[in-house]
């Protein structure tokens, strides 16, 4: 078995995009955390993926929520990536936003958005995979912000 650090210098070297991923509890509050580990998984249907760590305030929001939202952060954005990973109770205060079909949040000026419905989750060790539906989706024009062997990045061209 590979250890730890070797496994974290090895994945570091796949360049992400970040996103925050958002989702409400049960009694309509809003949570949103960041997530690096999004991808596409299938076109027909549109299929996306996340994984949350268990030990999150995530989990179990996500565990029971019906719909998400996946917000795909601009270079400008360095600061909401950081917010959302702080551990602070008020990560939407003072931020513009709206909502989706979902009812999620969508931050204001960010490059996309996936909005989904949760098709599937499965256990992915210490963190959880969450499939999701994709019911809308939009993007704008601009440069992602990128993460990259533990630090942000941006896009040369
Ligand atoms: C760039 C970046 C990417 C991250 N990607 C993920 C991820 O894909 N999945 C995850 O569970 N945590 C990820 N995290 C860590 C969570 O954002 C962070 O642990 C979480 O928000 C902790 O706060 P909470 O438990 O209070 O919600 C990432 C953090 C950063 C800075």
């Amino acid at each position: 078995m590979i250890d730890a650090p070797t496994f974290r210098s090895t994945m570091g070297r796949f360049a992400t995009g970040v996103t925050i991923l958002t989702a409400r509890d049960d009694s309509g509050r809003d949570h949103g955390m960041t997530v690096s580990a999004f991808c596409s998984v299938s076109l027909d249907p549109p299929r996306v993926l996340c994984c949350v760590e268990r030990s999150a305030d995530m989990y179990p929001v996500i565990t029971e929520a019906e719909r998400f939202a996946v917000n795909i952060l601009t270079t400008a954005q360095e600061a909401i990536s950081r917010r959302f990973a702080e551990e602070r109770d008020d990560r939407f205060d003072g931020l513009g936003y709206t909502r989706g079909v979902t009812g999620c949040v969508l931050l204001d000026d960010i490059l996309a958005y996936v909005e989904c419905d949760v098709a599937a989750r499965y256990d992915g060790g210490d963190h959880l995979i969450v499939l999701g539906d994709v019911v809308a989706a939009s993007a704008a024009d601009g440069r992602p912000l990128l993460y990259y062997r533990g630090g942000y990045a941006q896009m040369e061209r």
